[in-house]
């Protein structure tokens, strides 16, 4: 089927108008794959800062092979969503594992069937990579490019299988990479949510939807899981706090952070209040209690996420 999509325009608006982003002045599949990974989740003006301090300790997947889990958990600190970061170390340990033991000689896999067989490599990221570091023909599909396919299509609500066809069917094969990007770009850039700017758009004349843009997608409604819990953060004389490393399952799995329970006993220790976290999925409401404890640790020496950082802060600790 011919693309509906005009092609030639969205290419040549994308060579004039992309962003100056660090990674698009490199072909280091490495350099690649640590952006895509970062932008899954991190808008990209923190995406660019996580990723120049990623790229500059690893500069290579061995770089990161031979560090541990805890220093990059650590580089990872207020990016958010850390088991990509767990991941993402593991990829880097398989990767350079010999291929007598399933590794790969510490050349990361080009094709992005290969890739997605290692650790936090999806079908998004593996296309992503295959096609911008290597020219694979292979199409991917974000929440970015859903939208700029729900709107050209006015589709209210396309079912997965509906957009990988369609971003399938559109892609620019001689150029993959900059196709998928471009696709990015629109939708990051002009075909926004909200306020979605068609007077510039590079693929108005193909856009069914454009008279009433944000119609399409419809919004998906995400209930977010209400979780509430209990802490005890315990602080030495010297005001250094008790941390203790979570658990190897769970959001904060690697993390430290103080004490965090369903169920804690708390007769006699001090109420300090309560911290809200918002994540994708959770809403989370953890009540804090303040104790004492004999030797607490520098904060700064561990991996903290954002919301152990806010606890600590509740606790004037910092
Ligand atoms: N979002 C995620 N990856 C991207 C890329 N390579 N270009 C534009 N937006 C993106």
């Amino acid at each position: 089927m011919r693309p509906s999509i005009d092609q030639a325009s969205l290419m040549a608006w994308f060579a004039g108008h992309q962003r100056n982003l660090p990674w698009r002045a490199t072909k280091d599949p490495w350099a690649i794959l640590l952006s895509e990974i970062l932008l899954q989740q991190t808008q990209v003006s923190r995406g660019i800062v996580f990723w120049q301090r990623l790229y500059s300790r690893y500069p290579t997947v061995e770089e990161m092979a031979s560090s541990t889990e805890e220093e990059v958990l650590h580089l990872w600190q207020g990016a958010g969503y850390y088991s990509r970061a767990r991941r993402l170390f593991q990829l880097s340990k398989r990767v350079c594992e010999s291929s007598e033991h399933g590794g790969f000689d510490g050349v990361l896999p080009t094709d992005s069937k290969t890739l997605q067989t290692l650790p936090g490599i999806g079908p998004y990221t593996a296309a992503a990579v295959a096609s911008i570091a290597h020219g694979e023909a292979v199409a991917c599909v974000d929440g970015n490019i859903r939208r700029v396919m729900a709107r050209q299509t006015a589709n209210e609500n396309p079912s997965p299988n509906l957009v990988q066809e369609w971003a399938d069917q559109s892609l620019w094969k001689a150029d993959a990479g900059n196709w998928n990007q471009a696709l990015m770009e629109l939708g990051a850039t002009l075909c926004t949510p909200n306020r979605p700017n068609c007077a510039t758009c590079p693929v108005q004349s193909s856009c069914l939807g454009m008279a009433e843009p944000t119609r399409y997608p419809a919004p998906q409604v995400r209930t977010k899981k209400r979780v509430d819990l209990m802490c005890i953060l315990r602080v030495d004389a010297h005001g250094l706090p008790e941390l203790v490393q979570r658990g190897s399952t769970g959001i904060l799995a690697g993390m430290w952070g103080p004490v965090m329970g369903e169920t804690l006993d708390v007769d006699s220790l001090t109420y300090l209040g309560e911290v809200h976290h918002v994540l994708s999925h959770r809403d989370m409401h953890i009540r804090v209690w303040k104790g004492k404890v004999e030797t607490g640790v520098d904060p700064k020496s561990v991996p903290l996420s954002s919301l152990d950082v806010k606890i600590l802060r509740l606790g004037g600790v910092d």
